[in-house]
């Protein structure tokens, strides 16, 4: 994990932990993981959208489109920044409207979870429910993908790639990076093992 020394003295809020990252970096799983190791709630802004539509992701764009996927991703951003003590997986577009990241760094220490492209494909790659890799070529798709989103996805304070690790190491390694830099909130409630 690259360090940020300036997280404390940034004044980083630590209301909540925001996972953001590309598709197929484990955003979901390993948030499910650190919310348990550390008592707190667990919330997808997917999973909010789609029952909040009552349909899966790839219906949203193909009975709306992504421009209302992106509004009620907005949407739920706003809402989840309103609670505390949450680990929040975003969708991995959640970066591309500055909105959404101001909201979420209002309440939350953002931490980006990477992957190199061939682990995303292998990951997501045939996953029918990313409407956005649906193509000939979804390893062209990823690799372009990421290039356009690797700026956006500067706005986080800590990052970690996730090729080589497990859920349990992903989300034992996020634990002691928080602790190590002093992020004296974050108390791990259950064994890192
Ligand atoms: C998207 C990523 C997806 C989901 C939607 C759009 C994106 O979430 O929000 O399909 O733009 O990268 P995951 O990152 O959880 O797959």
């Amino acid at each position: 994990m690259e360090k940020v020394f300036n997280l404390l003295k940034a004044g980083v809020n630590m209301k909540n932990i925001a996972l953001i990252g590309f598709m197929g970096t484990g955003k979901t799983s390993v948030g499910i993981k650190l919310a348990d190791m550390l008592e707190w709630s667990f919330v997808d802004t997917d999973k909010l959208i789609e029952e909040k539509m009552g349909m899966p992701i790839p219906d949203i764009f193909e009975k709306f489109d992504e421009k209302r996927f992106r509004l009620e991703e907005k949407l739920a951003v706003e809402g989840v920044s309103n609670n505390t003590n949450q680990v929040i997986s975003t969708g991995g577009g959640v970066v591309l409207n500055k909105d959404n990241v101001v909201c979420l760094k209002q309440s939350a220490l953002l931490i980006c979870l990477k992957a190199n492209p061939q682990t995303i494909l292998e990951r997501v790659g045939h996953d029918s429910s990313r409407p956005l890799l649906a193509g000939e070529n979804p390893l062209k798709i990823i690799i372009n993908l990421l290039k356009l989103r690797e700026p956006y996805y500067q706005c986080a304070d800590l990052y970690l790639d996730t090729s080589e690790m497990t859920v349990q190491e992903a989300a034992n390694e996020i634990l002691y990076q928080l602790q190590k830099w002093g992020v004296s909130d974050v108390r791990c409630n259950k064994g890192q093992s």
